[in-house]
């Protein structure tokens, strides 16, 4: 028998009011690794309080690295002592971002024994660019019942050109590359605000790390990366994520502790939509007075509209009259939730890799589960634009990335519900 929490959410409230930002998941559980590489004690300020995070400093205590809480949002990392470079067991698994244990373990030893990572189901998530990156740099990989070994005699810079734009080979190569040997340059290079906030992390550590944030990043090894503070950006897709939200219900909501530049893909297509974006600074405020009007939308790496916020506006273009075509153009499959949209009486046909939504009907409440991350975000928009009630399961996922996400948008207005049941 499983104990299976579930949200129960009363759809038809408009949002209003103030709501923060936390930390940058996808920076803190890069950032989290790297100071693997630290020789010194490493203080990780504005952490998120989600399982990923927890995940990954388990992982980290396990394999020897002391963790300190100095308070729910800051650790201090002391990984002097550590001995282990091997990560394999089922934890691992539980999360994506394990997969930068590998360039912070090769770093660091030489050597490194990683589990395959997991997280969220897009179809393959291969990692062979991580791979050509670590090759490059002089490292044997092999793959072997689901356990990847990488090793170096020496670990020297390379010239490394990404056959795709992306955020996880980026990061891994520029982590296993800020101790190497000379001089490593990636070209193609992601360009995610996370990616930018991990090379910040690395210098204010002693890293010589340049063109963060452009398409070629120059990482120039220095021998060791001494101890410091370091504070993590906001979280771009949790602004997103209640930026939509607000938008969806004809809300008006001021949220803070947001970088609006992160924001400006998402802030473009949503007054295109009809909504009123205001950029104040370090908070973004978002009003919407007018029915939603449909869009087309393509998901592209950063700068353009994040891949992570595809079923969220999705769900939120159930509601325009018309037909909106959004597009996904970073992963081969992120679909799957639409069923479960359909379950709410939306109508919306997938053709290949993109979505087709006739919207303007309305939506019911209904059950359905979340069967990632960010479609569970999506089903949240979903549910709070509804009439009636909707029950979401398959929490697991939405914990996995965002902090107290119902205690925030209940403080918007929102009625949302936690409880627990047996299936
Ligand atoms: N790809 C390859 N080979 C590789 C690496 C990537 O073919 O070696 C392909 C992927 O299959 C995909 C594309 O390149 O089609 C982009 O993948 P990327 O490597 O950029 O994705 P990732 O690093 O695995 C991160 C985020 C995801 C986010 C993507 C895209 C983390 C931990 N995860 O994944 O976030 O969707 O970048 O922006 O940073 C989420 O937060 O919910 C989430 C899934």
């Amino acid at each position: 028998m499983l104990c299976l929490e579930k949200l129960i959410i009363s759809g038809g409230r408009r949002l209003a009011g103030e709501v923060g930002v936390s930390g940058a998941k996808n920076a803190a559980v890069a950032i989290i690794p790297a100071a693997l590489l630290v020789d010194g004690v490493c203080r990780i300020e504005n952490l998120p309080h989600i399982d990923d995070v927890s995940v990954i400093i388990e992982i980290l205590s396990e394999l020897g690295a002391e963790i300190t809480y100095i308070n729910p949002t800051t650790i201090e990392v002391n990984a002097r002592g550590m001995a282990s470079y091997t990560a394999v067991h089922e934890r691992v698994r539980a999360m994506r971002a394990s997969y930068y244990l590998l360039g912070a373990l090769l770093g660091r030893f030489k050597k490194a024994r990683v589990r395959m990572p997991g997280g969220c189901y897009f179809g393959d998530r291969p990692i062979d660019q991580h791979v050509k990156g670590f090759k490059a740099m002089g490292a044997l990989v092999d793959l072997e019942n689901g356990v990847v070994d990488a090793r170096a005699e020496r670990l020297c810079g390379a010239n490394i050109y990404l056959d795709m734009v992306s955020v996880g080979a980026t990061i891994n190569i520029m982590i296993a590359a800020a101790c190497a040997e000379g001089v490593t340059t990636i070209e193609n290079a992601a360009k995610e605000p996370h990616v930018v906030d991990l090379a910040n992390f690395l210098n204010v550590m002693g890293a010589n790390i340049k063109g963060a944030g452009t398409d070629t990043i120059k990482i120039i090894g220095v021998k060791k990366l001494r101890g410091g503070t370091y504070s993590i950006i906001p979280d771009q897709i949790e602004a997103g994520t209640l930026m939509i939200a607000a938008a969806a219900t004809g809300g008006d909501v001021l949220i803070k502790n947001v970088i609006p530049k992160h924001m400006e893909s998402l802030s473009a297509k949503l007054i295109e939509i009809g909504a009123k974006v205001s950029d104040l600074g370090d908070a973004i405020r978002v009003v919407m007075d007018a029915p939603p009007k449909c869009a087309n939308v393509k998901t592209l790496p950063y700068p353009g509209f994040p891949t992570d916020l595809q079923p969220l506006i999705v769900a939120f273009l159930t509601a325009a009259k018309g037909t909106s075509v959004v597009t996904e153009s970073v992963w081969e499959s992120r679909f799957q939730y639409v069923g479960e949209l359909r379950r709410m009486g939306v109508d919306i046909q997938v053709e290949g890799r993109a979505a087709v939504i006739k919207g303007g009907k309305g939506l019911s409440g209904a059950e359905v589960k979340s069967t990632d991350l960010r479609a569970g975000a999506g089903l949240i928009v979903a549910a709070l634009m509804a009439t009636g009630t909707t029950r979401i399961s398959g929490l697991r996922h939405i914990d996995r990335g965002y902090e107290e996400i119902e205690k925030k948008l209940c403080a918007l207005g929102a009625d949302i519900k936690r409880v627990r049941g047996v299936g």
